[in-house]
């Protein structure tokens, strides 16, 4: 007994170390974005929510349903592209930029969502530790968020045009009016 309690220990921290290093994050921490959207869906503080479900981030996976979307992918020998890891990987925050699901927290239909570019928000979604940028970056938030553009934006996407940081970044722009910078 006493044994196995010093295993459960070590995997423990061996998970924790591995947790730290990472790259990507750990699947285990994601929230998914409704659960974002508790705090951030009014207007008056921007509805980051409502922003986000208007933009083409939030129909990533439904793309992957197109007639286009099955063209490119033919040209690669992949079938059906929403079932496949190399679509998904990055249409999909569910897949975590690989080729597996790797969090049942999200929805695979909800396609690139909040936590694929600020990071999974498990650690970080108190309000108390939102308030502070410096916390929420300690709990693992992302930031800046652009970090994350290169993951998907690149030559890898089999529909790649280029990527410029500054003019995709004002196209998903979802400010808090009341936050000055
Ligand atoms: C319990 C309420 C709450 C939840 C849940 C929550 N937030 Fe926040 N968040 C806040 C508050 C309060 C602030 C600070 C003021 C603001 O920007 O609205 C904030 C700020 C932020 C900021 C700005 C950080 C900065 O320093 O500029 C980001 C980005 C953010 N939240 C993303 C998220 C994401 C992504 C999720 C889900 C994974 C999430 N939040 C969940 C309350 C919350
Ligand atoms: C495609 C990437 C991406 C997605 C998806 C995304 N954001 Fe952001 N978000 C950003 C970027 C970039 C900024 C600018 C600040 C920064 O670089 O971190 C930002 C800023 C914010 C801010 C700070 C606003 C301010 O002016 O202080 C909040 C709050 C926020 N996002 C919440 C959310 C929530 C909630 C969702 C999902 C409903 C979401 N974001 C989805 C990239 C993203
Ligand atoms: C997890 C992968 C992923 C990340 C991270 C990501 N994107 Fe995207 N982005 C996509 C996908 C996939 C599409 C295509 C969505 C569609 O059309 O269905 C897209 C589309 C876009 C578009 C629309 C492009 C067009 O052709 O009109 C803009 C703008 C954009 N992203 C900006 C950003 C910015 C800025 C960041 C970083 C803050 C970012 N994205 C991070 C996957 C990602
Ligand atoms: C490396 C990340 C990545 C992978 C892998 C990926 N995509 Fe995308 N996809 C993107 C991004 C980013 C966009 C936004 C347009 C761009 O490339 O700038 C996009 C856009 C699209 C679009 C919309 C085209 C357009 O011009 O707006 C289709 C269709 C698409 N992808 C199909 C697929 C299919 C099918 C697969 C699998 C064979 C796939 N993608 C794999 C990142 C990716």
């Amino acid at each position: 007994m006493k044994q196995h309690t010093t295993i459960t220990i070590l995997t423990a921290l061996v998970t924790l170390a591995v947790t730290v290093t990472a790259n990507p994050p750990d699947p285990a921490n994601y929230i998914g974005s409704k659960m974002c959207g508790v705090c951030h869906k009014a207007e008056a503080s921007g509805n980051q929510l409502g922003k986000w479900q208007a933009s083409p981030h939030a129909k990533a996976f439904e793309t992957l349903g197109t007639p286009a979307a099955k063209e490119a992918a033919k040209k690669l020998g992949i079938d059906d592209p929403q079932k496949s890891g190399k679509c998904l990987k990055c249409h999909s925050t569910a897949y975590n930029f690989t080729e597996v699901v790797a969090t049942e927290k999200i929805k695979v239909e909800e396609g690139v969502s909040c936590e694929s570019c600020h990071g999974p928000g498990k650690k970080y979604m108190a309000k108390s530790t939102m308030e502070s940028r410096e916390k929420s970056i300690a709990a693992g938030m992302i930031y800046p968020a652009t970090k994350t553009c290169t993951l998907c934006h690149n030559s890898e996407s089999p529909t790649f045009k280029g990527f410029n940081e500054k003019e995709y970044s004002e196209k998903i722009a979802h400010p808090n009016p009341k936050v000055k910078k």
